[in-house]
């Protein structure tokens, strides 16, 4: 037996960055607040096989170590010991080398795909709660457009899942700088570790989330861009204060980085372009956008020495079986 699944990636606007439950659990500290991107996808086929482990390939290349182990633990949450091992087939529209949100899209898929070649008919709440499990920005991938994730309180995670949210009717398009990535960035989940065991801003940074996520929703619900704008680059600047905070201080922003941030900051306080920026734990800078402003927007991004690759998105839809 044989399934396909597609994820998008997503990009959080209000980030999660701590957990409450680091162990296979992976409970986030505070909720978050993310849009799927159409352009960032994964498509992943399992086959059920006999043989005694399970493989991975990724883009046709074999894989092994510690991203075939963390599939397999995945893989174990849908299936008994007894149940058949899986042949995992996955590659990404988008470079993975990158490190664009590639665990969002990629436990997205790998989650529905699981789920469906096991036989379960898990609900969209489940799958959420069991991507979440594999990395926590995947839990929402699960749906399209916006995303509100839970951080939930309770100790088994139940309440921790990402839910849609359809009332909000705020086109926005992504324009992602690709930024050379310097010598092997630290990941988000040591990142995150290293901050909540180190940062004396940690606290205030959880506080700050769950202000951020009501003035983020109510400014996507009143199409008011100037203050999305300001609380996405407030949350974005906090989180990454967080993370220098830490000792040793993990810095992700390279020079390209902080160049992109004073362009798209001169189009909008000077030109009158409705864009703000985003950047998640890497150099790349995300700037979101009306669709009417993206060719502006990623023109002068594109002019940045040490931006490589100009990547252009629309909002993804939800994860799902092809
Ligand atoms: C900066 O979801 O990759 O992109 O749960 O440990 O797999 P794990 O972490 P992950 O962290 C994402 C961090 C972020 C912010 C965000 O997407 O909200």
């Amino acid at each position: 037996m044989t399934v396909t699944a597609i994820a998008c990636a997503n990009i959080a606007l209000v980030k999660y960055w701590g957990k409450r439950d680091s162990s296979s659990l992976n409970v986030p500290q505070a909720g978050s607040l993310s849009v799927t991107l159409d352009a960032l996808r994964t498509t992943t086929q399992i086959e059920l096989s006999d043989t005694s482990n399970d493989l991975l390939y990724l883009d046709e290349h074999e894989v092994t170590g510690k991203a075939l182990s963390r599939v397999t633990a995945h893989l174990d949450l849908f299936r008994s010991t007894t149940d058949p091992r899986a042949i995992v087939r996955t590659s990404n529209s988008f470079p993975t080398a990158a490190g664009l949100a590639s665990s969002a899209s990629g436990f997205a898929a790998l989650t529905v795909a699981a789920s469906a070649v096991y036989g379960h008919s898990h609900s969209k709440r489940d799958l959420s709660i069991l991507a979440r499990r594999g990395s926590g920005s995947a839990a929402r991938s699960i749906f399209g457009q916006y995303a509100l994730m839970n951080g939930g309180v309770q100790s088994d995670g139940l309440d921790a899942y990402a839910e849609p949210l359809p009332q909000i009717k705020f086109p926005l398009c992504a324009v992602i700088a690709v930024a050379k990535a310097g010598p092997k960035d630290i990941g988000s989940t040591e990142g995150m570790k290293h901050t909540y065991e180190t940062s004396p801003y940690h606290q205030p940074w959880i506080e700050l989330v769950s202000r951020d996520l009501m003035t983020a929703q109510t400014a996507l619900q009143n199409d008011d861009f100037m203050t999305l704008a300001e609380c996405v680059e407030g949350n974005c600047l906090a989180m990454h204060a967080n993370a220098m905070a830490s000792r040793p201080g993990i810095i992700y922003f390279s020079g390209t980085t902080l160049e992109a941030i004073s362009t798209v900051r001169n189009l909008r306080i000077n030109h009158g372009v409705e864009v703000f920026f985003t950047i998640d734990a890497g150099p790349h800078v995300v700037a979101f956008t009306r669709p009417s402003s993206v060719d502006e927007v990623a023109k002068a991004l594109s002019q940045i020495p040490g931006v490589t690759q100009i990547i252009r998105s629309e909002m993804g839809e939800a994860a799902h079986l092809t």
